[in-house]
């Protein structure tokens, strides 16, 4: 059933250590301006994305839909991305497609003024599997059920290895990629595992508007399936989710791989604020934020928005210190880039990290 498994996702990422081994976001460092000649109060973070207006460049990423506790925390989260002038995406939405019942769980945020609304369908259900492929009215009805500006479409292949009930196919995506993309502004997006050069590539083919990376660093989703599988006492896909725990790129590396002329989202592990600016300063045009609004979101959108407000906060003391008076310094400011992420950003014979 989608919605215990959509339940057991939030309770686990909520209550049991599933980050990756090591936060790649911590590799660089930001070098200190004593002279900044920037005045705090007029640091400009407001930005365009994809033909939307945010106050501030930041996306909360898609998570959930489907139970009423999901209800709850998509509520809240709008609350707050509505409070902070932020766009917002919400979770995979076949269990809407396939239960109009359960529709009111997604579409609870059109009681929102969102600068950005974003439907969310998986790469995998783009083709036929043991279930059907979904079909072109299915997306229209998803779409037009939160009144989305855009589709993320989510490639998740690791998570579908490690579940027990997962999809064991990708032939065939792209071609169903493109013919979306032509109909929809589609973000392609991955779910903690990143993208890389060639990818990029790839999806820049398919007519995709912009990709958000989420990359390796925060949660990972080989470690959810396995505390699923370790419910379910699957010793085989245990042992896989223990193996492809930390597999992936890292968040900052997949940046730089997917500057291919397309808006960038950073996202994957991001923490605070100074996450943010680090995120930018690669050449995200905005950040995503997923489980580290979770357990906020379960509680109040007040605390949502307090940890929104540090998050903006903290953004511009690094852009402040970086003597950035707008966000297009960020991308100019000096920083030094540790193993091993340092080693990553070398792949592609690349800049190391400086655009
Ligand atoms: C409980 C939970 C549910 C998620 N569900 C979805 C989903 O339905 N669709 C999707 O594109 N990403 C989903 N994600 C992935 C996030 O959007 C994000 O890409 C990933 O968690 C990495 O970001 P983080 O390290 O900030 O958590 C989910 C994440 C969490 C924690």
């Amino acid at each position: 059933m989608i919605e215990n498994r959509k339940e057991e996702h939030i309770r686990i990422a909520e209550q049991k250590e599933v980050t990756s081994g090591h936060n790649f976001w911590d590799d660089i460092t930001l070098v200190h301006q004593a002279i900044p000649e920037v005045d705090f109060d007029n640091i400009d973070i407001s930005t365009n994305l994809l033909g939307k207006r945010l106050q501030m460049p930041m996306i909360i990423s898609s998570m959930t839909g489907g139970t009423q506790l999901a209800r709850k925390i998509n509520e809240n989260l709008a609350r707050a991305a509505e409070e902070f002038g932020i766009g917002m995406g919400v979770g995979s939405m076949r269990a809407a497609a396939e239960k109009k019942e359960l529709s009111e769980t997604f579409s609870v945020i059109n009681s929102f003024n969102l600068p950005m609304k974003i439907a969310n369908i998986g790469a995998p259900q783009l083709i036929d599997q043991d279930k059907k492929a979904y079909t072109m009215g299915q997306i229209e009805y998803i779409y037009n059920l939160i009144g989305a500006t855009h589709l993320i479409v989510h490639f998740n292949f690791l998570q579908e290895m490690i579940q027990p009930e997962g999809d064991r196919n990708s032939r065939g995506v792209l071609k169903a990629l493109k013919e979306i993309a032509g109909s929809y502004p589609v973000i392609a997006k991955e779910t903690g595992n990143g993208f890389s050069r060639e990818a990029a590539l790839q999806l820049k083919d398919c007519g995709v508007k912009a990709i958000d990376v989420g990359g390796l660093g925060g949660t990972s989703f080989a470690a959810i399936e396995y505390y699923r599988a370790e419910k379910a006492n699957d010793l085989e896909k245990m042992s896989s989710g223990k193996a492809f725990w930390n597999w992936g790129i890292p968040s900052p590396a997949s940046i730089q791989y997917c500057q291919v002329g397309l808006p960038v989202i950073g996202s994957g592990g991001l923490r605070t604020g100074l996450d943010l600016a680090k995120a930018i300063a690669m050449g995200a045009a905005a950040g995503g934020f997923a489980r580290n609004l979770l357990n906020d979101a379960d509680m109040s959108s007040e605390q949502v928005e307090a940890k929104i407000s540090q998050i903006r906060r903290d953004l511009k003391i690094a852009m402040f210190l970086t003597a950035s008076g707008k966000l297009d310094g960020l991308p100019k400011a000096r920083r030094i880039i540790s193993e091993p992420l340092r080693s990553w950003m070398d792949l592609y014979g690349g800049t190391n990290g400086q655009l």
